[in-house]
């Protein structure tokens, strides 16, 4: 009988990407996959270090399921991985701390290294999707930016990124499959890099193209774009400093990209964005929103806002309120300041009560509520294109270009239309999502 692995995922998409690159490769090496956790003869936890309570989460269940099943092995890896606080925490548990690029170590844990060749990047590992539609792709992995509250660059290192020839092929192989949304993922996708130096044949426009050059995003994304069949490109995350009028404009001109941006902003005034280690304006940022409404009138905006860094005033949250109404945002992530152990914004004082904290995150979460009703009240009456995700409780659910979340009310799943394209009109808005009839063509 095969042994068999569970892997619970905490945390972003990137971590979502690298357990489906993980769960390819134990599969390779024997294992099957159990849905049940507490008989698993491994469990995998791929942590996430963001804020305290994403951490707190490990240290309830992993106890719990060496308990229940002590024949278990259990790896931890992702953003706590190499945390020496938290394996002193939870040594009596944890059989193995792997650093998420180590993944390839993990045959010789197993006792599977025998004269298999491994990959010099666990990025070469092929992934085994969650989804037969929607794909993330890595373009890289680890950030170099060190903002003074991020435990990301501490975690997963500087950054390094995929060949435009690995991360093509992989998405030609994807379209090929069917795959209707590629989702190009990094820290910072804008600061990708790569040199092409092969005969580029991938599009029918490309073949036999000569290149032999270094390549940024914003060309990345004309390769992806240029590569036929029918799909939608997304991407995330962008940092608001290396945003480029190139890449603007690439977004505006390929067809297949989607015209939904999430360009965090983190805070609303310029003495916060400083000791941030953000290395731009207020000022800045709000011309960088008018560029893209410029280009993409239709585009949504989406970003994060931190409230409660150490220090900041009533007065510089108010900064962050009127940015965000000046901003118009479609959504906002909030995220309560919670100091990280290793990070610079840990020796600041985190002066900011907790219920202070939640005070802030109640006023801006108001301001978000409202200006994304108005601008889901734009929608009204007009026809979008749909990526079917879901089906619940009768309804299909998706998410149109601008990443707007459309339940479908009148078609009550007489047909599955998950993994579809479909056109909607919408017929009502909501300050989270939109409600919409399908169009029959
Ligand atoms: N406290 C609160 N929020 C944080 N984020 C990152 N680090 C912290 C922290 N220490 C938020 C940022 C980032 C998002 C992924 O998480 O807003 O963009
Ligand atoms: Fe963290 Fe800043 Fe890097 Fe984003 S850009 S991962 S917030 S250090």
């Amino acid at each position: 009988m095969k042994k068999t692995y569970h892997i619970i995922t905490i945390g972003c998409q990137m971590n979502k990407s690298d357990s489906e690159r993980m769960a390819n490769f134990l599969e390779e090496l024997g294992y099957e996959t159990t849905e049940e956790k507490y008989k698993a003869d491994l469990v995998i936890i791929n942590t996430c270090g963001v804020r305290q309570l994403a951490e707190d989460r490990i240290y309830g269940f992993v106890p719990r399921i060496k308990k229940e099943n002590p024949k278990v092995k259990i790896v931890i890896t992702g953003c706590l991985s190499g945390r020496t606080d938290v394996q002193r925490r939870m040594n009596d548990y944890v059989d193995l701390w792997l650093l998420t690029k180590d993944m390839t170590k993990l045959a010789e844990f197993l006792n599977k290294a025998d004269k298999r060749e491994l990959p010099d990047s666990y990025l070469k590992i092929k992934p085994k999707y969650d989804s037969t539609f929607s794909a993330l792709v890595p373009i890289g992995n680890g950030c170099d930016n060190f903002c003074t509250y991020c435990v990301v660059p501490h975690a997963r290192g500087r950054e390094v990124y995929r060949p435009a020839e690995d991360i093509i092929n992989e998405v030609k192989e994807l379209v090929g499959k069917g795959y209707k949304e590629i989702i190009l993922i990094a820290q910072n996708v804008n600061s990708y890099e790569s040199i092409i130096n092969y005969e580029l044949s991938i599009t029918n426009k490309g073949n036999g193209r000569k290149i032999n050059k270094k390549i940024n995003f914003a060309e990345l994304i004309r390769l992806v774009n240029d590569i036929p069949g029918n799909f939608w490109i997304r991407f995330a995350t962008s940092h608001p400093k290396d945003m480029s009028d190139e890449l603007i404009k690439a977004l505006a001109e390929c067809e297949k990209a989607c015209h939904h941006i999430h360009l965090p902003v983190q805070a609303g005034d310029d003495e916060i964005l400083a000791r941030m280690n953000r290395k731009y304006t207020v000022e800045h940022y709000l011309k960088l929103i008018k560029k893209i409404k410029t280009a993409m009138p239709d585009a949504s905006i989406t970003t994060d806002i931190i409230v409660g860094f150490p220090g900041e005033s009533k007065k510089q949250f108010a900064g962050s309120v009127k940015l965000a109404k000046e901003a118009n945002f479609d959504m906002i992530f909030i995220g309560k300041y919670s100091p990280r152990p290793g990070t610079a914004a840990q020796k600041m004082k985190d002066d900011v009560s907790k219920l202070e904290k939640k005070n802030r995150e109640l006023a801006l979460t108001k301001v978000y509520k409202k200006s994304t009703l108005e601008n889901n009240n734009k929608d009204l009456g007009l026809s979008f294109e749909l990526l079917v995700e879901t089906a619940s409780k009768g309804y299909s659910y998706g998410r149109t270009r601008t990443n707007k979340y459309v339940r479908i009310v009148n078609n009550p799943l007489k047909e599955n239309l998950i993994g579809k394209f479909v056109v909607v009109k919408i017929v009502k808005a909501n300050d989270f999502g939109l409600d919409g009839e399908l169009v029959l063509e």
